[in-house]
């Protein structure tokens, strides 16, 4: 895992999309009380599990959007104790989860304070809930932006070069194309930018350590319209 914070981690794990690499993410936050929330978890084996126990109890485990769910249940199974909470619709989609709860506009009582919480509206489809965790001051999207840079294979970087969207932080053509109600998905951007977050974790791609804030206004102009970061 490589640590970013005194109390945030990332770890990856390969995975193809529609025929290229683009790996997945999980991020990893300790709150205060020394517990520990996972973000849009990868498998969970042995190894990584128990250097994610290592930092601290697992409490909660983050399904982020409709299709980062896949391997919740194999943490659960691997940290009894935790809670399971996901974004609107997998409460259904995954009903044979043990859900402790739906994400929603309000960050659960386990981490209120330390880490805060918007759903992105309008955009159904994924019903994303973009976080921002305080004390490192990072926001923490799945995939609200990809950031393909240098780290991955040639074919991915040609693609992504194809579709003007390498080595930055740019929305993906589900955002572009199904995004079904543009003035509900620009409030949640909109409230989303208040934060004053500079890195940006994503589920795909690199991390931004630097301009992520700029970089989202610039790649959502077509969304934001003429907004100027402040
Ligand atoms: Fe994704």
């Amino acid at each position: 895992m490589q640590q970013l914070h005194s109390d945030l981690w990332i770890t990856g794990s390969p995975l193809r999309f529609v025929g290229l690499e683009i790996g997945a993410r999980m991020t990893v936050v300790r709150l205060p009380g020394r517990e520990l929330l996972l973000h849009s978890p990868i498998s969970a084996t042995p190894d990584l599990v128990r250097e994610v126990k290592a930092l601290g109890p697992v409490a909660h485990i983050v399904a982020p959007n409709r299709f980062h769910h896949l391997f919740v249940g194999e943490w659960q199974r691997a940290c009894p104790d935790a809670s399971i909470y996901v974004a609107p619709g997998l409460e259904t989609k995954r009903a044979d989860l043990a859900i402790a709860g739906v994400l929603g506009e309000e960050p659960e009582p386990g981490w209120k304070g330390a880490v805060d919480q918007i759903l992105l509206g309008g955009f159904p489809l994924a019903n994303e809930v973009v976080f921002f965790h305080r004390p490192s001051v990072t926001l923490i999207a799945t995939d609200l932006a990809f950031n393909i840079g240098s780290s991955s294979p040639p074919l991915t970087r040609l693609a992504f070069r194809l579709g003007g969207a390498y080595g930055r932080l740019s929305p993906t053509l589900l955002e572009r194309l199904l995004v079904r109600d543009r003035t509900a998905f620009r409030h949640s951007l909109e409230r989303i930018l208040e934060w004053p977050f500079d890195r940006v974790v994503i589920a795909h791609g690199e991390v931004c350590e630097k301009g992520g804030r700029e970089e989202l206004v610039r790649s959502y102009s077509w969304v934001l319209g003429g907004k100027r970061v402040a």
